[in-house]
C-alpha cells in the first residue's frame, strides 16, 4: 500500500458529500502509517490563536480496546436502552431506527474496531475547549473517507472519562473530547441523509416561517 498516494485523488467536495458515520468495521488491522496520515489531516485544522490544542491517542492493543469497549457498552446500554426500545416501535422513523441499530452495533462490537482514536485537547483558563477540537476531528473523519477507512464520531466515552483519561495517561487539563473507532468498512460510503440546503440557508435574516425543523 502506497500510503503517501492513497486518498490523494478524491475531490474535496465529493469527499465531504459522501462521508457518513461508518460503524460497522472489519477487525482487520490498519497500518500505523495510515492512522498517522489521517491524524496529520487533523493537524491542518484551524484553531483559536493557532494554538493547535489537539492530542491524538491511538489505542490498538486488543486488551486495551477491550478495556474501552466494556465500559462504552455498559454506558450505551445503561443510558440509551429506552431509546433503543422506542426505535423498534412500528411507527418509529426508519432512518432513525437504522441509525440507532448502527449505534447499538458499534457499542456491541467496539472491541473489534482495530483503532480507537481518542482526541483530547488542552483546557484554556480551566475550561474545556471542545470547539477547538471539532475542526480537527472533522478533518480526521474526512481523511478516513479519502483513504477508504470507516470511522464515526462518538462522545459517549465522556461518561467514564474520570477513569479513562488517567488510564490514557492524560492529565486533568487535557481531557478527551471524542472517540473515533476506525477500521476498514463493512458497508459503503454514500451520501448521508440530510435536509436540502435550501431548508438551512437563509439570506440576510432567519425566517421561522420557513424553518420547518
Ligand atoms: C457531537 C457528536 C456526538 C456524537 N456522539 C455519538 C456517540 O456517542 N455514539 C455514536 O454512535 N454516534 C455519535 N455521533 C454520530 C452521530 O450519531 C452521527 O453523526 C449522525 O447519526 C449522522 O450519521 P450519518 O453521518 O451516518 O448520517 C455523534 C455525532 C456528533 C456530531
Amino acid at each position: 500500500m502506497d500510503v503517501e498516494r492513497i486518498g490523494e485523488e478524491l475531490p474535496l467536495l465529493e469527499g465531504i458529500r459522501t462521508t457518513r458515520a461508518i460503524r460497522r468495521l472489519k477487525p482487520d488491522p490498519v497500518p500505523a502509517e495510515l492512522i498517522r496520515k489521517v491524524c496529520e489531516a487533523g493537524t491542518y485544522a484551524p484553531s483559536g490563536g493557532n494554538r493547535q490544542p489537539w492530542k491524538f491517542i491511538a489505542v490498538t492493543e486488543p486488551e486495551r480496546r477491550e478495556w474501552v469497549a466494556v465500559r462504552y457498552r455498559r454506558v450505551f446500554h445503561d443510558y440509551i436502552a429506552p431509546a433503543l426500545e422506542a426505535a423498534e416501535a412500528p411507527d418509529f422513523p426508519e432512518r432513525k431506527r437504522r441509525n440507532m441499530r448502527a449505534a447499538l452495533h458499534l457499542a456491541d462490537h467496539l472491541h473489534e474496531a482495530p483503532v480507537h482514536l481518542f482526541v483530547a485537547g488542552w483546557k484554556r483558563r480551566g475550561v474545556e475547549q471542545v470547539q477547538g477540537l471539532f475542526p480537527a476531528i472533522q478533518n480526521v473523519l474526512l481523511a478516513c473517507r479519502a483513504v477508504g477507512l470507516g470511522a464515526s464520531l462518538t462522545t459517549l466515552h465522556t461518561s467514564f472519562r474520570e477513569e479513562l483519561d488517567p488510564w490514557l495517561g492524560l492529565p486533568p487539563e487535557i481531557p478527551t473530547c471524542a472517540l473515533l473507532p476506525i477500521g476498514w468498512p463493512i458497508g459503503r460510503y454514500g451520501t448521508p441523509p440530510r435536509a436540502p440546503v435550501d431548508e438551512k440557508l437563509f439570506w440576510e435574516r432567519y425566517d421561522p416561517e420557513r424553518d420547518r425543523r
